[in-house]
């Protein structure tokens, strides 16, 4: 089984071919970092117009790569939200007009599932029930996983998602966009005990998470303490990672020893993180679990984990029907497969 993954949610363009869910044949990504960086964050009507240009060339060269041919693809699985509106719907138009030309079906995606998937190629089988830590720049969730496809969300953020926060700090520390990347090489030269940040505490008592008081507490440790050279500010950004690091890790731990899960999975865009990889391998063996990553290229945005999390759909025969549209608020909460994701996606068996 072939399906053609394509992923077009926020700022990259990707395409690959994945083989019976966890082989992956191909997987190209045109990242728009550079278009964007000049502003310092996406710009959704640049974004998509950028989509449209690119997203034909990079489905092409996703097929060369794989050395297959648009005949031999059996499903097209593309992401249907959350993300930009605008670029998302370059993406489910295109993958529904490709998929209607070929007579194959088309399969939407939720992106967030799509991260949980981005396991599968380089690790063992997940043993379920899992725990999923999804940290990215526009989510951050802990999801209790029972078992292939249903997921039950235990912990959200109430504000700013993981990535969000280390994008905003590395902004007032002028380190450039995107954050993460920055904030983890200079945090690498600080002492992380330097500075304290207090964690954020949810008054009602849920296990979510909160980044926003921190970055507000970053933002004022600026203005009261001018940053005069490298070591301060290679400090500061190790004191927030280690702040943030702690908060996800400590989170999953404590829900871990509640709901015994086999597997531990922590993907999205933040889980290229080092310190997190570390902290949280530490609490993997305290527990005396695995815990699984994907590596660098599928951590961050690509088709391949998208194709992956259709193939399972697909296995199941269900795909989307034609109707299926970009949906921005699409949430990932309780799936029960007999019915649907959100009640929102229409899914029927073939
Ligand atoms: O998963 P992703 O590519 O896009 C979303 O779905 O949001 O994640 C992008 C986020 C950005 O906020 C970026 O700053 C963060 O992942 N990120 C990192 C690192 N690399 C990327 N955060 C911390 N450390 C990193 N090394
Ligand atoms: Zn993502």
């Amino acid at each position: 089984m072939l399906v053609l993954g394509v992923e077009s949610s926020c700022d990259e363009t990707a395409a690959a071919v994945v083989r019976n869910g966890r082989e992956m044949l191909s997987s190209v990504i045109h990242s728009q970092i550079e278009l964007h960086a000049t502003y310092g964050g996406v710009v959704p009507e640049l974004a998509s117009r950028e989509h449209l240009s690119r997203i034909e060339p990079i489905v092409r060269e996703a097929l060369d790569k794989a050395g297959v041919d648009l005949s031999q693809i059996d499903a097209i699985a593309v992401t249907q939200g959350p993300g930009l509106v605008g670029s998302l719907l370059v993406g489910v138009c295109y993958a529904k007009s490709l998929a209607l030309g070929l007579g194959i079906p088309v399969i939407g995606v939720n992106h967030i599932e799509g991260h949980v998937y981005s396991v599968v190629f380089e690790n063992p089988p997940i043993k379920y029930p899992a725990l999923a830590l999804i940290v990215s720049g526009g989510h951050t969730n802990l999801f209790f996983v029972p078992e292939e496809g249903k997921y039950k969300v235990i912990s959200r953020t109430r504000d700013d998602a993981a990535g969000e926060a280390f994008d905003k700090v590395a902004k007032m520390m002028r380190l450039g966009y995107p954050g993460g990347p920055a904030i983890e090489t200079l945090a690498l030269k600080g002492d992380k005990n330097k500075i304290r940040f207090t964690r954020a505490k949810i008054s009602d008592g849920r296990p979510d998470f909160s980044f926003s008081g921190l970055k507000t507490a970053v933002a004022r440790y600026i203005s009261e303490n001018p940053i005069t050279d490298d070591q301060d500010k290679a400090d500061l950004a190790a004191a927030f990672q280690y702040s943030v690091v702690q908060t996800l890790v400590d989170t999953m731990e404590r829900q871990a020893q509640e709901l015994n899960p086999g597997t531990l999975i922590v993907a999205g865009g933040v889980a290229c993180n080092l310190a997190l990889r570390e902290s949280a391998e530490k609490a993997a063996l305290r527990l005396g679990l695995p815990v699984y990553f994907p590596s660098k290229h599928l951590s961050t945005d690509n088709a391949a984990m998208i194709a992956a999390a259709g193939s399972y759909y697909l296995s199941k025969g269900e795909k989307s029907d034609l109707q299926m549209t970009a949906d921005v608020t699409l949430r990932l909460q309780n799936i029960d497969t007999e019915t649907n994701l959100t009640g929102k996606r229409k899914r029927y068996r073939t």
